[in-house]
């Protein structure tokens, strides 16, 4: 036991914001104390992620801040977590003596140990994968967040080997958490006030614990907790259970949106990506999630200037996009990992101004289309849950639609946490702007709507 005082910052997915949260966890039980300033701790940890040389680079950055704090306290113990612990943790130790301690994704529980360690004047790194791990029987701490939107980490590692990506490298071998404890999670939830829950993994339909599948997982969590709202990522597309999207569309708390990643819009690319989908089979499955979830809001990542990428290959990307008119999308230039596939077989050859260019145009091709989405919306009545006072103006809430769009509104008498009924007035590409009705709840609004 001991009584320190500790500070996180947290990079990379929601995965890894999730994982800062078990590790508050293990420290409190361990008698640390959490605090919301690097400057007021004993011990930073940084939870890194390694997706992207950016993201790496803003680490880096960051921990050559942090080893100039350590100039004014000797005492100073600096931690990296997470993605880079994985990958760089030689680096990180030995060439840049930034840091006393590294600790991989599944090896959080040894941290009070390490920092034992440390203390006896040692360097500590625990990065070994499990096969197991998943945490499961630890409750998350959520210091920092908004008390009304949480994650539950469902499944971890990913066994996909997308060419590009580093995530099966840094997080391990694929596999899920037991389901009564993922509901015990959401009962602690529930019962301090959240609303909404996204269930958490890198390929989180794959998701299968004993005889239970995700789609199972969803109909559980959602029928037990009919006022909480419910959203999921990352799905992936090869393998997306259409059950799901019958179950989606029939059950108001299970969210009309999903983020269904396609990477790429050529044959081509997808195969050299290896991605197991092709073009016509992805466009097929979001034309059945429109069909079948009606008003459904899709989003998606893609890659910009991966290896080989050809003009035309490019102008597919473009054109599926446009075809799918996503309402939000995540889009990034290649960035080389060392250890995938890609680094290993292919050549990283497109130019860096080209990958920009190309990045740039499917940018603008897709603020363009959210524009366009956004303004189809003028009239529409949609069910606000609200998270906090907007950004632009402490006389206005914003929150977000069951579509995953943020609404901002007039304050009124309404809080945070309250679900309230909008109809929209107004939009730009990212938000809509829109004027209350009432306060309303899941249940009421959507019998109402049925109704009308
Ligand atoms: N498991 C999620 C993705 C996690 S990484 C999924 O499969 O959907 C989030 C996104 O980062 C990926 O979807 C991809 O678009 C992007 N990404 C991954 N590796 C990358 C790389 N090397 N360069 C650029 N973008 C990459
Ligand atoms: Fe990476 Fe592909 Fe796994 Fe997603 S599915 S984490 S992109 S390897
Ligand atoms: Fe980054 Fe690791 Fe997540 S590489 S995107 S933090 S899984």
């Amino acid at each position: 036991m001991n009584n320190r005082r500790f500070y996180i910052e947290t990079y990379g997915c929601q995965m890894n914001f999730a994982d800062s949260e078990v590790v508050n966890s293990i420290l409190m039980n361990d008698g640390m104390t959490p605090v919301q300033r690097a400057e007021d701790a004993d011990v930073i940890f940084v939870n890194t992620c390694s997706i992207r040389e950016n993201a790496e680079t803003r680490v880096w950055n960051r921990l050559k801040e942090f080893r100039s704090l350590k100039k004014d306290n000797k005492e100073l113990t600096v931690g990296v977590l997470g993605c880079m612990a994985e990958r760089v943790r030689d680096q990180i130790i030995d060439r840049e003596k930034l840091v006393d301690l590294v600790v991989g994704p599944d090896a959080y529980r040894d941290i009070p140990n390490l920092l034992s360690e440390v203390d006896d004047g040692r360097k500590a790194v625990n990065v070994l994968l499990s096969l197991e791990e998943t945490y499961a029987d630890i409750s998350p701490v959520r210091t920092s967040g908004n008390g009304v939107t949480a994650f539950v980490s469902i499944l971890r590692g990913c066994d996909n080997m997308c060419a590009f990506c580093v995530v099966p490298f840094t997080r391990g071998r694929e596999r899920s958490r037991p389901i009564d404890s993922i509901l015990r999670e959401i009962d602690e939830l529930n019962h301090q006030g959240y609303k909404e829950i996204t269930l958490l993994g890198q390929n989180v339909n794959s998701y299968k614990h004993e005889s239970i599948d995700f789609t199972q997982l969803m109909d559980e969590a959602s029928s037990q907790n009919p006022e909480i709202r419910f959203r999921f990522s990352s799905p992936h597309p090869k393998d997306f259970p259409i059950q799901l999207l019958h179950l989606i569309a029939e059950r108001p708390n299970l969210c009309s949106y999903i983020h269904i990643p396609a990477q790429a819009g050529s044959d081509s690319m997808l195969e050299r990506m290896r991605r197991p989908y092709t073009r016509e089979e992805y466009l097929s499955l979001t034309e059945l999630m429109k069909e079948t979830i009606p008003g459904v809001s899709l989003s998606t990542d893609i890659i910009a200037g991966f290896c080989d990428e050809t003009e035309e290959e490019h102008q597919e990307t473009m054109s599926l996009m446009k075809t799918v008119e996503y309402d939000l999308a995540y889009m990034f230039a290649y960035s080389e990992r060392e250890r995938t596939l890609a680094h290993r077989k292919y050549e990283d050859n497109i130019p860096e101004e080209v990958k920009k260019r190309r990045l740039s145009e499917i940018i603008k091709q897709q603020m363009s289309i959210q524009e366009k989405n956004n303004l189809k919306e003028l009239g529409n009545r949609h069910l606000v849950l609200v998270e906090g006072t907007s950004k632009r103006s402490d006389d206005q809430l914003s929150g977000r639609s069951d579509t995953n769009k943020v609404v901002v509104f007039d304050r009124k008498d309404f809080q945070k946490g309250d679900y309230v009924e909008v109809e929209v007035t107004g939009s730009t590409s990212a938000t809509l702007i829109a004027k209350s009705i009432k306060k309303s709840s899941i249940t009421d609004f959507y019998s109402e709507s049925v109704l009308v």
